[in-house]
């Protein structure tokens, strides 16, 4: 597989098959993961792994959390998104495009509102992935250093194609940052910044199929000196 066919090929997988993930096979993608680049080399970067009973223990916890507000509302002091009504409108236009194609895959009209948000529970199911990423960030850091939190999860998406594997990334977490921070014994400086669900996709399933549409290069590039 070439870097332009896994690049082209990544989605956003969320339905899983229950395929175990061994240790070792784990360990090397994390192992060339950690070949993300970052400004300084400060590789702002931890993360947690979970499978089996570590991971039923959050999908328990988010339950729990979720009895109480299921829209899964994020209060975090670092936001899901900006405000998109300060921003320029296209921002919410592409946010609301892909969520409507997401949930005419799954058949859920917009009217469905119960329907959509049990749909979205499945985040925090893991999608039925084997293995849950959290990302951990000291809250110390720049937004620089963010940025290049992304360049590690995009790393890591990318080694998983090449083995077959799926991945969504999952800021859904977020809602339950301080339920994880305890759970998961972070000091005062770390915080969870995002989950990514990883496995073997499910390619049975409808929702797996959504190409999410990208902007033409036009909207987002200019080219100078040409
Ligand atoms: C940092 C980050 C967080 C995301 N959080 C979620 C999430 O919580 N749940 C979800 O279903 N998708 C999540 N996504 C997936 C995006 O919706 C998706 O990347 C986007 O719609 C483009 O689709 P694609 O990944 O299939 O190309 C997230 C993506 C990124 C990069």
């Amino acid at each position: 597989m070439t870097v332009t066919e896994a690049v082209r090929q990544r989605i956003s997988t969320r339905a899983f098959l229950d395929t175990p993930i061994p240790r070792g096979q784990l360990v090397d993608l994390l192992e060339t993961a950690q070949r993300a680049p970052s400004g300084g080399n400060l590789q702002p970067w931890k993360l947690i792994a979970v499978t089996g009973p570590a991971k039923d223990e959050i999908i328990h916890l988010a339950h729990r959390v979720l009895a109480t507000d299921p829209t899964g509302h994020v209060t975090s002091d670092r936001p899901v998104y900006p405000d998109l009504n300060a921003v320029d409108p296209v921002y919410n236009a592409r946010r609301k495009r892909v969520g409507e194609m997401m949930y005419a895959r799954v058949g859920i009209p917009k009217e469905d509102r119960a329907g959509r948000t049990r749909w979205f529970a499945n985040n925090y199911r893991f999608f039925g992935a084997p293995v849950g990423l959290f990302l951990i960030i000291d809250r110390r850091m720049g937004h620089g250093q963010w940025a290049h939190m992304g360049m590690y999860m995009q790393t890591i998406a990318l080694l998983a194609e090449e083995r077959g594997w799926g991945t969504c990334m999952q800021e859904c977490w977020a809602r339950l940052r301080d339920e994880l921070h305890t759970l998961f014994q972070l000091d005062e400086h770390h915080m969870v910044y995002a989950g990514i669900s990883l496995g073997v996709p499910d390619p049975e399933a409808e929702v797996n199929d959504l190409y999410a549409e990208r902007a033409p290069l036009g909207e987002i590039v200019e080219f100078k000196g040409w």
